[in-house]
């Protein structure tokens, strides 16, 4: 990464609460920039280089003020927070209320006027910064759930902007949306966007719910297609398009990655490692309560225990990155977690073979796409996920038409890859089955599911995603 100013303004400007760097400080008191997690930088990183837009971002670390700088061709535009803006914005309300809320209340979210104050005042320092950075006419895409309240800050300070939103989480049921106490100002700082997108059309559909009952306008009426036929708000002289753009992930850098000699004999590598058991199951996420992450847990227990599987047959990996950590309920899944890979291992490894291999960190991109092509089964169980990429991922790395995917009906992916096993991850007996059938599956079967689940990853790939929304922006970015 290389330092450098910043000449002028872009005409592309990212707004998200993260950028694609993250500050580590290291305990020899030294620091480095290394990738930011989560899908959403996967998704938007490639496409923003290749077009030398600026990123306006949080760097990671509370209380530092860092100048902007040149990675690459990327430009780089850090907001500071406070630490206390830290725990109030980020982990209280970003992520202690909204994201329980829009994930189902999977876990209950808090409501604290507090965090509220604060995310307003970091929604607002985002603006001003997003203000400063963009040149006259330029278009600004706003990101994600911790930003709500940025595209109609935005626009009173700049009107000349073209300014779009893309939620890359679930947007809930109204009635649960309606649980909020500042409903009425999420709706309404979100129709400051010229296109506010969604993954699935239902998230479009209960926005424009709400646009009426909250705000008072009279959004058309018709159903919201996915890509296609987006809802439309009139705000006083201005038309917010509202539609469905389901993200994806670069299919064709993961696929050649893949093939490289390298990643195929680590996968080999690995298989060798674990003792090249008949069957690997994976699991990949972050850690988070949403993944279902215990529930695949479960699923394995039981089937050891009943004698379906043996650890001399199938093992299983789980990859779990770090997220969060100070979060209560993060940490107590955490825990929960790990007291589940120790109960299987205690009650069923061997010396030199446990059942579950549990890796509590993010892997380099190579590794993880060698875990994807020595994996039999991926299994991804998430209670509720707006999209969930790394379905995809694993789908991408099999050129081989090798491996089969587990995948829960609650995930934004399974309205697209229907050729996996799908499954409702509250119901045990169901994920049981469907591993086993996946573990046993026939090879024919396997190339001709896995197939046509590349027909439409590899069709369907991040950089479509990303046109269509701004086509549907108008702006000459589409490009
Ligand atoms: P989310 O955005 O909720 O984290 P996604 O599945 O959409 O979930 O995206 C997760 C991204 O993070 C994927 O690109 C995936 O490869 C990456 N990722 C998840 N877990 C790990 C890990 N342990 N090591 C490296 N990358 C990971
Ligand atoms: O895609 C959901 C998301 O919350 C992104 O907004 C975020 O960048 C990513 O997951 C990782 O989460 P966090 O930034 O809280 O570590």
């Amino acid at each position: 990464m290389s330092d450098g100013g910043t000449a002028g303004r872009a005409d592309f400007v990212v707004v998200a609460n993260r950028l694609p760097v993250d500050l580590e400080r290291l305990d020899d008191g030294t620091q480095r920039w290394k990738h930011s997690p989560g899908g959403l930088v996967t998704a938007l990183e490639p496409f923003l280089r290749a077009r030398h837009g600026a990123w306006v971002g949080w760097p990671g670390v509370a209380d530092l003020d860092v100048e902007p700088f040149l990675d690459e061709d990327l430009h780089i535009h850090p907001v500071s927070l406070t630490a206390a803006e830290f725990a109030e914005y980020y982990e209280g309300f970003s992520n202690a209320t909204l994201w329980p809320l829009y994930h189902d209340v999977v876990v209950p979210p808090v409501f604290d006027r507090t965090w509220w104050n604060s995310y307003q005042r970091v929604n607002r320092r985002f603006a001003e910064a997003a203000a400063e950075v963009s040149a006259e006419g330029a278009t600004v895409w706003v990101q994600d759930y911790q930003l709500q309240l940025v595209p109609s800050m935005l626009r009173e300070l700049r009107p000349d902007l073209r300014i779009g939103f893309f939620l890359h989480i679930p947007f809930p049921p109204v009635e649960l949306f309606m649980q909020l106490p500042w409903r009425t100002e999420i709706v309404q700082g979100l129709l400051g966007a010229d296109l506010v997108g969604f993954h699935r059309p239902g998230g479009a559909q209960n926005f424009l719910w709400l646009a009426r009952r909250l705000a008072g306008f009279e959004p058309s009426r018709g159903q919201v297609g996915v890509r296609s036929r987006p809802g439309v708000v009139q705000v006083g002289d201005r038309t917010v398009r509202v539609g469905a753009f389901p993200i994806s992930i670069a299919a064709n850098d993961l696929d050649r990655l893949a093939r490289t000699k390298e990643v195929q004999q680590r996968a080999k590598q690995l298989r060798a490692e674990l003792g090249n058991p008949r069957r690997i199951l994976l699991g990949v996420d972050r850690l988070d309560y949403t993944k279902g992450i215990d529930v695949r847990l479960h699923a394995m227990r039981e089937l050891l225990a009943e004698g379906d599987i043996t650890v001399e047959d199938v093992v299983m990996i789980q990859v779990a990155t770090p997220s969060r950590e100070r979060v209560e309920h993060y940490q107590e899944m955490r825990e929960g977690i790990e007291r589940a890979v120790g109960r299987i291992n205690g009650e069923y490894g061997r010396v030199g073979h446990p059942a579950v291999h549990y890796l509590h960190t993010s892997v380099p991109r190579k590794d993880l796409v060698a875990f994807y092509c020595a994996a039999d089964v991926m299994v991804v169980t998430p209670v509720r996920d707006g999209m969930n990429l790394v379905c995809k991922e694993y789908v991408a790395s099999r050129h081989d038409l090798g491996g089969t995917l587990v995948l829960s009906e609650f995930a934004g992916a399974a309205a697209e890859l229907t050729s996996a096993f799908l499954v409702n991850p509250h119901n045990l007996d169901g994920v049981k089955d469907a591993l086993l059938a996946a573990l046993n599956i026939e090879e024919a079967e396997g190339r001709r599911r896995m197939r046509a689940l590349r027909r439409q990853v590899l069709t369907h790939d991040v950089d479509r995603w990303a046109r269509s929304f701004l086509e549907a922006l108008g702006t000459p970015h589409a490009e």
